[in-house]
């Protein structure tokens, strides 16, 4: 299959879709009625972009499946985009969660288990002082605004085709002949990206001397691996490279770990020895539960309590009344201690291990140009047949129709992808039944395809 035939994917979309309208009349009723009083029928208008012509609606989650509201049972291989990597509802933080619920939830003052968190963090990633944040957008948004007040410098460097969560700067991409331009869709940026930030390709060692050359750069926001364009991997020795660069221009280094904490309970960073000025991290933390961290060196924390202005800490701009809320701590605690420890991994990499090999095997069978990539207990197959070095090269290589066909396929046949990407993260709570399901599935969906 070098080349695929678009009619005929366009005439197997359409029966999908037809499959999917019939077979979920409750969710469509339920959209319906959402139109009514939602933007777009759903909570947010992204989840609009899902591979049915209408999202599913759950009942509930349990470990690594979910419920519809038609009664269909679904792998979920989703797992909230990271958010509910530790598998839904996991017992303890749930425990953790219902206890803290009936003893007061906010109070913008510290519980004890604070301290607790704290500690945990410094031997994860070897960072010593943290801070708190609801979602690791904002986690990245303050580390970039402490980072420009202590060098003093205005702008940040961002990779072509990352993903950091909605932080304004970080929404630029270069066009065809490399000059940087605002991303497609930028929604009303305050300021132009071209202004605050610059961006260069992962992996790209020459360009990222040439842009930190110039003293202007504050901070580097990079993930150790990027994964919102397909997984890539940096090449041996770009993460030297990379430290070495920044120390040598006065640029902080920020290591974004929301999706790569999938590597290891130190993330990447811990795995590879990195040693980042800034770690942020969000999503799965607290069991599902909102909560994020950034943490930072010694140096940083003095640099940054030298400049500030204690009497006006609480509108600097970076802040939240509900940051460090006792729920989301005491969550955060429990699913540290007791649901993403070194046991959680072994067990999520093993059965990875499984479900990359079956999506190998059935792109070997058949010949296919594409090719798997992977990272701890993240996988993802993408439509070329090398791995792409960096973002540019990766986002060449996106076929929406062909997405949303394999997706549509999955979903219709009780498997959750997740959108936007053709990833699967393994929860220890999925099976090896659900591993072989999803073997199965992806073939059937491949052989279609050739007809
Ligand atoms: C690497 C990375 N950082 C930050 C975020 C933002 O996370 P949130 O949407 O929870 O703020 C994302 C979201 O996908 C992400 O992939």
């Amino acid at each position: 299959m070098q080349t695929l035939d678009r009619d005929r994917l366009e005439q197997l979309i359409r029966a999908e879709e037809e499959l999917f309208h019939q077979s979920h009349p409750k969710s469509f009723e339920l959209y319906q009625r959402a139109r009514q009083s939602l933007h777009g029928g759903v909570p947010m208008l992204w989840m609009i972009r899902w591979a049915g012509s209408f999202p599913v609606f759950v009942r509930e989650a349990h470990g690594a499946h979910f419920t519809d509201v038609d009664g269909h049972d679904y792998i979920d291989f989703c797992l909230g985009d990271t958010g509910a990597m530790t598998g839904h509802a996991p017992a303890a933080t749930v425990k953790a969660v219902r206890d803290q619920l009936e003893k007061g939830t906010t109070l913008m003052l510290p519980f004890e288990d604070v301290i607790a968190v704290g500690e945990e963090l410094q031997r994860r990633f070897g960072l010593p002082l943290w801070q708190f944040a609801l979602t690791a957008t904002d986690a990245n948004r303050f580390v970039l605004r402490m980072a420009r007040m202590i060098t003093g410098r205005p702008k940040v460097l961002v990779f072509n085709y990352c993903y950091h969560g909605s932080v304004d700067e970080t929404f630029i991409i270069l066009d065809e002949e490399g000059t940087p331009m605002s991303r497609p869709n930028n929604m009303g940026p305050q300021v132009d990206p071209i202004y605050t930030t610059k961006v260069i390709e992962f992996n790209d060692i020459a360009a990222l001397e040439t842009a930190l050359s110039a003293g202007d750069v504050a901070a580097v926001l990079a993930e150790p691996v990027m994964t919102n364009i397909g997984i890539i991997h940096p090449d041996p020795g770009y993460h030297e490279e990379l430290r070495k660069l920044t120390r040598k221009y006065g640029t902080l280094l920020v290591i974004d770990e929301t999706h790569t904490i999938c590597a290891g309970p130190g993330g990447y960073t811990a795995a590879h020895g990195l040693k980042p000025d800034f770690l942020t991290l969000g999503k799965p933390i607290a069991g599902g539960i909102p909560a994020s961290i950034y943490g930072f060196t010694r140096e940083v924390a003095d640099r940054f309590d030298q400049m500030l202005v204690k009497d006006d800490s609480d509108v600097g701009g970076i802040g939240g009344t509900l940051a460090g809320n006792a729920l989301s701590i005491a969550a955060m605690r429990a699913t540290f201690e007791q649901v993403l420890t070194p046991e959680f991994y072994a067990k999520a990499f093993d059965l990875q291990d499984e479900f990359t090999a079956g999506v190998e095997a059935v792109i070997q069978e058949f010949g296919l140009p594409w090719i798997v990539k992977r990272l701890g207990n993240r996988s993802e197959y993408w439509f070329r047949p090398t791995p792409p070095k960096n973002g540019g090269q990766a986002a060449a290589a996106v076929d929406h129709e062909l997405d949303r066909y394999m997706h549509l396929f999955a979903l219709n046949r009780g498997i959750l992808m997740t959108p936007f990407h053709n990833m699967a993260l393994i929860s220890p709570e999925t099976t090896h039944a659900d591993v072989d399901h999803h073997t199965r599935v992806f073939r059937e969906a491949v052989v279609s395809l050739i007809g």
